[in-house]
């Protein structure tokens, strides 16, 4: 019940345990496919170039800013959290001048600021953290991407975390490039990174001046891989390969929608039992993460010795604060195989019996009643 990895269906762990194929027979030809059309379902979208980066959610970042910036580009950064501060570094490191539109760790970035940095500068592409597993904070982000383009930039997001856990909408909300990752609400282990890019920023990084800086991550030679041609760029991780494959046809048997609601009614038994423990969840009112749920500490609680406790006595993993946040949250996970109401009803049972030992008297029977309406 940490920030990600999320428990994995046993399905997905068999999927990943089959024999290995070629990465280019014929099966696992039809595999990347089915994976592609099962990603744009899942994305929202109809982009053609849409797959999954052989690598974690930061190589998804690093695919979308290497591709679309050359040196000497503006971009502006949505920082509220621990992945703006890394995406303004990777931006940086390709030559970018960063633009940092900051928020108190815990909030979300607002449109408003978005348009005010707008005013002073123009940006080549304006990028955004969705869903900051590091904070519990959800940006919105339909009226962000509409300023963006009416700037004439590029919109850029991060949906690690939001992705098969709450509404992400490529098409909708026109965003230009996405990366993900597998191991949050998808349910997956850990090792690929689903991206998307749309038409336009598709011809930005097929026109640029310069070659891009990494050869790994270059989506021209990347979708003549992806694409019809098949040309052997590098030899694809083949079980993660079958591991995501399961693991979306998963998520589109549940069904989109079904998977929203039940993330969001898990969020909401959570967050009644902790209040009924006087307990808060630490980000934005009313912008609150379904599937990563910040819990302030109160005065006098040792974090870190709590969460030692869940994870000794009871196995139950949860995360710390970082940044900022440290010492100050704990960060409760419940993120697709793992949104479950009987991990609800064991975690308040054990960070109950916790709490109560180290001085903080709470009523966990009260607690589990209330989480359970
Ligand atoms: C919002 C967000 N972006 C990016 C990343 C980086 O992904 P990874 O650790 O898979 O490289 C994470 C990881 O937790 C994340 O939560």
């Amino acid at each position: 019940m940490g920030p990600g990895p999320s428990d994995v269906a046993p399905s997905v762990l068999m999927a990943m345990s089959k024999p290995i194929v070629g990465h280019l027979d014929p099966v696992f030809v039809k595999i990347m496919d089915e994976t592609k059309t099962m990603l744009r379902e899942v994305f929202q979208t109809k982009n053609d170039m849409t797959f999954p980066i052989s690598g974690t959610g930061s190589a998804g970042m690093e695919f979308c800013f290497v591709n679309l910036i050359e040196p000497g580009d503006t971009v502006v950064i949505g920082v509220n959290g621990v992945f703006g501060t890394r995406m303004c570094d990777v931006a940086g490191r390709c030559g970018a001048n960063v633009v940092k539109v900051e928020a108190p760790w815990g909030q979300i970035i607002e449109p408003k600021q978005i348009a005010d940095a707008l005013k002073t500068c123009k940006p080549k592409l304006v990028a955004i953290v969705h869903a900051e597993t590091s904070t519990g904070a959800l940006t919105p982000v339909e009226e962000i991407s509409k300023l963006v383009h009416a700037a004439g930039a590029l919109f850029v997001l991060d949906t690690v975390t939001s992705l098969g856990g709450c509404p992400v909408k490529l098409d909708a909300w026109q965003v230009d490039a996405v990366y993900s990752g597998t191991q949050k609400c998808l349910s997956c282990p850990p090792g690929m990174s689903p991206v998307s890019l749309s038409p336009r920023a598709m011809e930005v990084a097929t026109k640029r001046k310069t070659k891009v800086q990494s050869w790994y991550l270059d989506v021209n030679l990347l979708a003549s891989y992806w694409g019809q041609d098949r040309v052997y760029h590098h030899t694809a991780p083949i079980s993660m390969a079958y591991g995501l494959h399961e693991a979306l046809r998963l998520v589109l048997e549940e069904g989109l929608e079904n998977r929203f609601r039940r993330h969001e009614q898990n969020h909401k038994a959570l967050k009644a039992g902790l209040h009924a423990m006087k307990m808060e969840i630490a980000s934005q009112a009313g912008h609150q993460l379904w599937q990563l749920n910040t819990v302030t500490v109160p005065a006098g609680i040792d974090e870190a010795a709590v969460r030692r406790r869940l994870l000794n006595e009871f196995s139950i993993e949860i995360g710390a604060g970082l940044g900022p946040l440290k010492g100050k949250i704990w960060r409760v996970g419940l993120m697709g195989e793992t949104s479950k109401k009987e991990n609800i009803h064991t975690f308040l049972r054990a960070f109950g019996k916790i709490l109560n030992e180290s001085g903080y008297a709470v009523n966990v029977e009260v607690a589990i009643a209330a989480a359970k309406v």
